[in-house]
């Protein structure tokens, strides 16, 4: 089995959840990259953007995933919706010790998702909802070529978390 599994994706597709449970079922560490920032930091991602700016964060971002992922560590790592897009962090997701996934997700599933729980992510905090789904349309096509470096991509769309974690376990073999 793969030692470094790391996932990525969109704001809102699961990341955080699927691979909170993967770690339960397989008894691997699990690392969140947002936290791991505003541990660092000692500031939450919404002060950080706000503070000392969305550059800097993309600096800590990319310095802090590189020194996970080039780690002799064996865990599952959820990235935020940004880190393959900056940095050429993209790179790693094709490098031989790590396998990498895309969770995918429709437009509609992560506008649903994101209308509930956007005051705490500062690249949408502050769209009106009506903006928000063309918003997701564009960012999340810009996006998408940089989480296609992913080795393996699964699709989320109205499946349970138990069943994402599991299908992403019977790639690890
Ligand atoms: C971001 C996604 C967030 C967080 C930051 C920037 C992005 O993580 O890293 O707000 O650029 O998409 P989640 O994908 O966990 O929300």
């Amino acid at each position: 089995m793969s030692k470094k599994i790391v996932l990525v994706g969109y704001m809102g597709c699961g990341k955080s959840v699927v691979a909170k449970m993967i770690s339960q079922i397989k008894g691997i560490d699990y690392l969140e990259l947002d936290k791991i920032i505003e541990e660092k930091e000692s500031l939450s991602i919404k002060d950080l953007f706000k503070n000392k700016g969305e550059l800097y964060f993309r600096k800590q971002e990319h310095l802090l995933f590189a020194e996970i992922v080039s780690s002799n560590r064996n865990f599952i790592l959820s990235t935020g919706g940004g880190t393959p897009c900056y940095y050429n962090n993209h790179l790693w997701l094709q490098n031989e010790s790590v396998f990498s996934v895309y969770l995918k997700s429709s437009v509609q599933n992560l506008f649903d998702r994101l209308i509930l729980e956007k005051a705490h992510r500062p690249l949408i905090a502050s769209l009106q909802n009506d903006e928000l789904k063309e918003f997701i349309a564009k960012h999340l096509f810009e996006r998408e070529y940089y989480y296609r470096f992913a080795k393996a991509t699964i699709n989320v769309e109205g499946k349970p978390v138990t069943q994402i974690a599991q299908e992403i376990i019977d790639l690890l073999t």
